[in-house]
């Protein structure tokens, strides 16, 4: 995609520059979101993504924020986790905990992490419970997070709801173990309820690896269903924020 062609980006879309303008746009739009739901409710609430993207913003946040949000009214939880224990490398509790949750005064009892050592299914409905208690939720009530930061893979995944995977299809739960078969592996995702119920859902993107999705979802929405693009919260804020290589332009 030429970015300069004439036409307009969808409003929902930021495009940035390079990877250093998408941390700080993500990390002032995380602080951004903190404020705004701090001084309306006295707490902020967000889902954390995983994946490698979302690394940098964690790490900017720990050195920009550190001092300035009142970490001790912020409570996290994880849009999806990985099936495997918090020390592993490939835990996206253990990423955002190196990288963010480590670095801030936030309280331990703040930050509610996907069990991800559990058998996929345990950790799925213990985690549905927590959300419940956490947000006194009626039977058949949806959490309202303030922010769900989510990112977007090659084929269009978001979360962990990979194309023609179980939970994508799921109306009712909260939270879900999702088997993903071309990963020849178990997930534990946020449902599409969920993401959608959310004050704001805000996708990070870059890679030059992500533009043909990208560009079919800007450029032919009407002609591809990705999971990423299921995302767009009934009473809330949609933001995109895409690093012009993802978007297809150097
Ligand atoms: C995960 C994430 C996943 C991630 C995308 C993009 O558990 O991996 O939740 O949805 O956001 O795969 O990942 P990258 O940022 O590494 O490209």
């Amino acid at each position: 995609m030429n970015v300069n062609e004439s036409f307009r980006l969808p409003d929902w879309l930021m495009l940035v520059p390079d990877i250093e303008t998408l941390n700080r746009a993500a990390a002032e739009e995380f602080a951004r979101c903190a404020s705004e739901a701090i001084n309306k409710s006295g707490r902020f609430t967000v889902a954390l993504s995983g994946g490698h993207t979302p690394r940098a913003v964690y790490s900017l946040l720990s050195k920009a924020y550190e001092s300035s949000l009142p970490w001790e009214r912020i409570y996290v939880f994880f849009g999806d986790e990985r099936h495997v224990p918090p020390a592993d490398p490939q835990s996206n509790y253990g990423m955002a905990n190196e990288s963010l949750l480590s670095q801030v005064p936030i309280p331990a009892q703040n930050v509610h992490r996907i069990p991800g050592e559990l058998d996929p299914n345990t950790a799925a409905t213990q985690y549905q419970t927590v959300l419940e208690h956490f947000f006194r939720l009626k039977s058949g009530e949806l959490p309202r997070l303030d922010l769900v930061m989510l990112g977007m893979g090659e084929d269009g995944h978001t979360a962990s709801l990979f194309p023609g995977t179980a939970a994508l299809q799921e109306q009712t739960r909260l939270v879900m173990a999702n088997h993903v078969e071309k990963l020849k592996t178990d997930r534990i995702t946020f449902t599409l309820p969920v993401l959608n119920a959310a004050a704001e859902a805000m996708v990070i993107v870059a890679g030059a690896n992500k533009a043909p999705v990208v560009r079919q979802i800007i450029h032919s929405p009407a002609t591809v269903t990705y999971p990423v693009q299921m995302v767009h919260p009934t009473n809330g804020r949609l933001l995109w924020i895409i690093e012009q290589l993802a978007a297809g332009a150097a």
